[in-house]
C-alpha cells in the first residue's frame, strides 16, 4: 500500500534525505516508523509504503484496516538513521522485501548525482515486491536486479557478484528483515569489505540484552541536577519520564533514533542499532530507551 501524505494546509512538506524517515502516528499509543519514498515527484508530498505483515505489531494492519484516503494522520519531521553517504567508489544496494523503500531514495539520489551502483532486490515473489513497477520502469532501471527467491534466486544462493569485490571507497547499503542484514553482513565481511563499508537499517529490534548486563546506576538530568536510580528492569526512559522529562521515546526498541540524547559524562553501554560503530565509540549520545550505562554514573542532557 502506497500513501501519499500532503500538508493538511496545503504548504510543501520538508525536503529529505536518501534513507530519512517519518513516525506515523496511526492511533493513540500507536506510532510506527516508515522509510520516506523519492519516486522522483518533488511535489512537496510524502510517499510511504506499507507492507501488511499479518504477523508484525499490528502498526501496517492498522493502516491498511483504519486509514482511508482523505484522512488527517499526525507525522514527525523527517530524521535519517540510514543516511547515504556520497562514496568515492561504486555503490551496491541490497533488499529484502519492504526493505527496498529507503533504498529506492538512495537509488534516485545515486542516479541524480552519477554515481555507480547496481540494486539488487531480493523477494519471495515478484508481485509482492513493494514498488516493483517503480523500480522496473524508472530512469535508472537497467541498475536494478529483482531476485524471485520463490525460483531458488535467493540472497543466501545467489549473492551479487558485486559483494564479493570490494571496492576501496565504496559501500554497501542493506535493508530488510534481521536474518537477512545479519547474512549481507557476514558474507561483505568474508568477501573483505571493512565495517565501515557497510550500512543497515532493519525493521526488527535486536535480541534482548542478557540479564547479567543489567546492573542499576544513576542517570543524572543535566538540566536541573536531579539524580535518578535506573533499576535493572527499567529503561533510562522509563526513569525520566517518571520524573517529567522528555524523552522523544517513540520504537521504544533501539530502532528508530527518535530518543538519541546527548551524553555529557560517563560511559553508556549502547544497545542500539541506529547508530554506528563510530558513533558509539565516540560515546557522545545515547538511545534511552534500550541502552544503559558501563559508569556507575551517566550524565545527560535532559
Ligand atoms: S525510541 Fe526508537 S531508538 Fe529509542
Amino acid at each position: 500500500m502506497l500513501l501519499e501524505l500532503r500538508d493538511a494546509e496545503g504548504a510543501v512538506l520538508e525536503l529529505f534525505e536518501a534513507g530519512a524517515h517519518i513516525d506515523l502516528h496511526i492511533a493513540p499509543g500507536l506510532i510506527r516508523q516508515y522509510s520516506l519514498v523519492d519516486v522522483g515527484r518533488n511535489d512537496g508530498a510524502y510517499m510511504i509504503c506499507v507492507q501488511r505483515e499479518d504477523g508484525g505489531r499490528g502498526g501496517s494492519i492498522a493502516v491498511h484496516d483504519r486509514v482511508r484516503e482523505g484522512d488527517t494522520l499526525t507525522i514527525s519531521s523527517p530524521r535519517n538513521t540510514f543516511p547515504l553517504r556520497q562514496p568515492d567508489g561504486g555503490v551496491l544496494l541490497l533488499s529484502a522485501g519492504v526493505g527496498v523503500t529507503p533504498l529506492v531514495s538512495m537509488a534516485a539520489r545515486l542516479h541524480r548525482t552519477g554515481a555507480a551502483f547496481e540494486f539488487h532486490a531480493y523477494t519471495r515473489s515478484p508481485n509482492a515486491l513493494p514498488l516493483r513497477e517503480h523500480l522496473e520502469s524508472g530512469a535508472y532501471r537497467d541498475r536494478v536486479f529483482v531476485h524471485d527467491s520463490s525460483r531458488g534466486d535467493s540472497f543466501r544462493t545467489s549473492a551479487p557478484r558485486l559483494l564479493h569485490q570490494p571496492v576501496e571507497g565504496g559501500a554497501v547499503y542493506a535493508c530488510g528483515p534481521e536474518a537477512f542484514v545479519a547474512l549481507a553482513r557476514e558474507r561483505a565481511s568474508d568477501a573483505g569489505w571493512g565495517p565501515e563499508q557497510f550500512h543497515s537499517e532493519r525493521f526488527a529490534p535486536m535480541a534482548p540484552p542478557e540479564p547479567e548486563g543489567s546492573a542499576p546506576f544513576t542517570v543524572i538530568a543535566a538540566s536541573t541536577g536531579q539524580e535518578m536510580s535506573v533499576a535493572p528492569d527499567e529503561s533510562i526512559a522509563d526513569v525520566l519520564e517518571r520524573h517529567g522529562y522528555e524523552t522523544y521515546r517513540s520504537c521504544g526498541q533501539g530502532y528508530c533514533g527518535s530518543c538519541v540524547t546527548r551524553v555529557i559524562s560517563g560511559i553508556p553501554d549502547h544497545r542500539d542499532d541506529t547508530q554506528s560503530p563510530e558513533e558509539h565509540a565516540r560515546n557522545s549520545h545515547i538511545n534511552v530507551c534500550c541502552s544503559r550505562s558501563l559508569s556507575a554514573v551517566l550524565e545527560l542532557d535532559v
